[in-house]
């Protein structure tokens, strides 16, 4: 496996592998790797010729008060696992080479879709996400590009961007992977303390409740949204950002009754970790 930290080192292994005819599979990451993100790789594996593992604690990503200095950076155990799924470029670049100067350009993705859940609660987010993200598509020219499901929002808002600016890649979307009680894997789950994991059991709990509720025929989204709301607010250390539920895809607001796609998304604090789950309900 090849290591990149430069621009130029990852434009000339893209040119080597374009030039053989290879496809190439692009898993976006900020480290901290889990086995998450090895589903991920483990799929880009199997579907292309080569697969490009990035790893970058993205700043522009990160409001003033959030964990961008105290965010994991693992870059050795980050190889190993992306190796061991089979990765062959790793690109770790650093701040100053994927922003190069003050002076940039963003790429912005507006409406609903940026602007509900996490969009409410953390403005300049996605933003980033979509800047970053079209760097990396940018360079590494994938066929197909992986994300995880457990950021339903950021899959809807990057699902944009790449119709809006035609992107030619297939947006690949694997689904959540949870600890065996339930937790969803994440690598901000290394900030929770044992009482604090403990009580984030809730959020799965809670999601299972509103699954079993609109499985039996509850498609009344105010009424769903409660008894999740509910069922959190029980759980003394659980301080909930939001509990809402959309229209996929574009997030917009949900008719009662229910139609279709629709995302029920949770962000809820534990201490000082601020964690999110989500469940798709489909209205067959
Ligand atoms: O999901 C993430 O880890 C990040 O938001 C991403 C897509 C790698 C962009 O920095």
């Amino acid at each position: 496996m090849i290591l990149c930290k430069t621009v130029e080192e990852l434009r000339n292994e893209i040119a080597i592998a374009k030039t053989a005819g290879k496809t190439i599979g692009l898993v976006p990451t900020m480290g901290a790797l889990h086995e998450g993100h090895a589903s991920l790789v483990k799929a880009a594996n199997q579907e292309n010729d080569v697969v490009v593992v990035s790893v970058f604690v993205n700043p522009t990503q990160f409001g003033p008060n959030e964990d961008l200095d105290s965010y994991p950076r693992t870059l050795d155990a980050d190889c190993k696992l992306a190796e061991a799924q089979g990765a062959d470029i790793v690109f770790a670049p650093s701040p100053k080479e994927m922003y190069p100067s003050e002076d940039m350009t963003w790429v912005e993705v507006t409406g609903d879709v940026t602007k509900v859940l996490c969009g409410r609660s953390r403005p300049i987010h996605f933003r980033g996400v979509t800047t970053v993200v079209s760097k990396l598509f940018n360079l590494a020219q994938p066929d197909r590009a992986y994300f995880g499901q457990k950021d339903a929002q950021q899959v809807q808002v990057l699902k944009r961007m790449v119709k809006d600016l035609f992107f030619n890649l297939q947006m690949r979307i694997m689904p959540i992977v949870r600890e065996a009680d339930g937790l969803a894997k994440s690598s901000r789950n290394t900030y929770l303390s044992a009482e604090e994991r403990q009580a984030g059991l809730i959020l799965s709990k809670s999601l299972k409740h509103a699954q079993e509720l609109f499985a039996a025929g509850e498609h009344d989204p105010q009424k769903l949204v409660a008894a999740t709301t509910a069922m959190i607010k029980a759980e003394p250390m659980a301080d909930i950002d939001y509990v809402e539920i959309y229209q996929m895809p574009d997030l917009n607001e949900c008719p009662n009754p229910m139609q279709g796609e629709n995302l029920l998304a949770l962000a809820v604090r534990f201490g000082k970790t601020r964690l999110i789950d989500n469940t798709i309900l489909e209205v067959k």
